[in-house]
């Protein structure tokens, strides 16, 4: 009794202390200077297109502008996908002042991000903590402040900041203390963040040095909304497959505003088959992965788009919920992902890395090692067709391919 009786009065103190500073609150409002809203970005994983892994040093403005007007034309806009990445090779020389100028082939860059956003799409650009780029271009190093009010002025939305040649100067710095030139290689980071958080406007800032030093573990807390957290991706099974099976057990550190980047998507380049391209679309979806196709999009074929433009698995990825896929179980080369999504409903996929199982020797789904309770209906995101799984469901799968299935009502 005493208990309670003291707790409503403390309750009582405290609204009538609330009533009171809304009450003065109220009463200087219209004195008070508005304030600028927070500026959120990548609240779901960013989406777009990014000019590294089809073009790489040979980009030029053209291709950006083919890019956003193929976005547009081919339906991916309006499928989610926004930014318009610039990576390595568009930096030119410093001025007397130090003011970075761009390379013949990007004559005019606010012309370019201004016909970028013309076209209702954002613009991303791409440097390096160093001296030089990764291709040997000019790097941020000693003029952060200026590269990020001149991206700002341009009217940039997206930095790719990738360590490269940022490294020797680590190793310089403190030859032989590897936890020293971890710390600066944060420190590098911070330095941009704060950089571009001075220019007041909102761009993501996605953080490429391969995964380096736990990167999941601090990149938030210097201002990550993304970072990359392997080596480079290429158009080849085994190593889209080797990083998607590097992300397991990273998805705790996956959530809004701040991504695991296990790199840009490959779908529809090199030589891999359309059960490959479609594995890889729904691993990064179920990763909540950064969607950022890098293939010849003026020259895209049917079936390439319809993947990349299949909703059902973009709704995966951007789900509200932002909770990435765990990899539940593996049995020899098929791997079972699940991921929760919101309002309850779940998605799973079946990964078989290896040759295809027939009826003969089906692969067998264990619901209840899923945590998944008796028959099941779910949606088959592939097929677009209603599928029906009981435990222990035989499962023919082909080479490199995915069953991917979103229950909306699991029990
Ligand atoms: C690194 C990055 C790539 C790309 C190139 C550009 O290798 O990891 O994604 O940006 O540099 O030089």
């Amino acid at each position: 009794m005493r208990i309670v009786a003291l707790l409503s009065s403390a309750v009582l103190a405290l609204t009538s202390l609330t009533a009171a500073s809304q009450t003065s609150a109220a009463a200087k409002a219209p004195t008070r200077t508005p304030q600028a809203p927070r500026q959120v970005v990548a609240q779901t994983p960013p989406m777009g297109w990014n000019s590294w892994n089809f073009f790489f040093e040979k980009v030029t403005d053209q291709d950006i502008r083919n890019a956003a007007d193929q976005l547009v034309a081919s339906g991916m806009k309006d499928a989610g996908y926004v930014y318009v990445n610039i990576d390595d090779t568009w930096e030119g020389q410093r001025d007397a002042d130090g003011v970075l100028h761009s390379n013949a082939k990007f004559p005019d860059m606010k012309a370019l991000a201004d016909y970028v956003h013309s076209k209702g799409l954002k613009i991303g650009i791409y440097s390096s903590p160093g001296p030089k780029t990764c291709a040997g271009y000019e790097g941020s190093l000693d003029h952060e402040a200026q590269d990020a009010q001149l991206y700002a002025d341009w009217g940039i939305d997206y930095l790719k900041y990738d360590l490269c040649s940022y490294i020797p100067v680590m190793e310089t710095k403190a030859p032989n203390d590897k936890a020293t030139q971890m710390r600066q290689m944060a420190a590098a980071y911070a330095k941009m963040d704060k950089a571009l958080k001075a220019t007041g406007r909102p761009i993501v800032f996605s953080f490429c040095q391969y995964g380096w030093d736990a990167v999941w573990e601090w990149a938030p807390s210097v201002g990550g909304n993304l970072w990359r957290t392997t080596g480079d991706i290429t158009p080849n099974w085994d190593r889209i497959y080797a990083i998607a099976s590097q992300q397991a057990g990273l998805e705790s550190y996956a959530g809004p505003g701040h991504w695991n980047d296990p790199d840009m998507l490959e779908v529809g380049n090199g030589k891999l088959s359309l059960a490959e391209n479609r594995s890889h679309f729904s691993l990064w979806a179920m990763l909540a992965a950064p969607l950022l196709a890098g293939n010849d999009l003026p020259n895209m074929k049917p079936e390439i788009k319809a993947i990349l433009t299949n909703r059902d698995v973009i709704a995966i990825d951007q789900d509200k919920l932002g909770k990435q896929a765990s990899r539940v179980y593996t049995e020899g080369e098929v791997d079972v992902w699940k991921r929760p999504l919101s309002g309850g409903a779940v998605a799973v996929a079946v990964i078989n890395a290896g040759d295809s199982r027939y009826s003969t020797h089906p692969f067998h789904l264990s619901l209840a090692k899923l945590g998944l309770h008796g028959p099941q209906n779910g949606k088959d995101l592939w097929t677009g067709k209603t599928i029906k799984l009981h435990d222990g469901q035989p499962l023919e799968l082909a080479r490199h391919d995915v069953l991917l299935v979103r229950f909306d009502a699991p029990k």
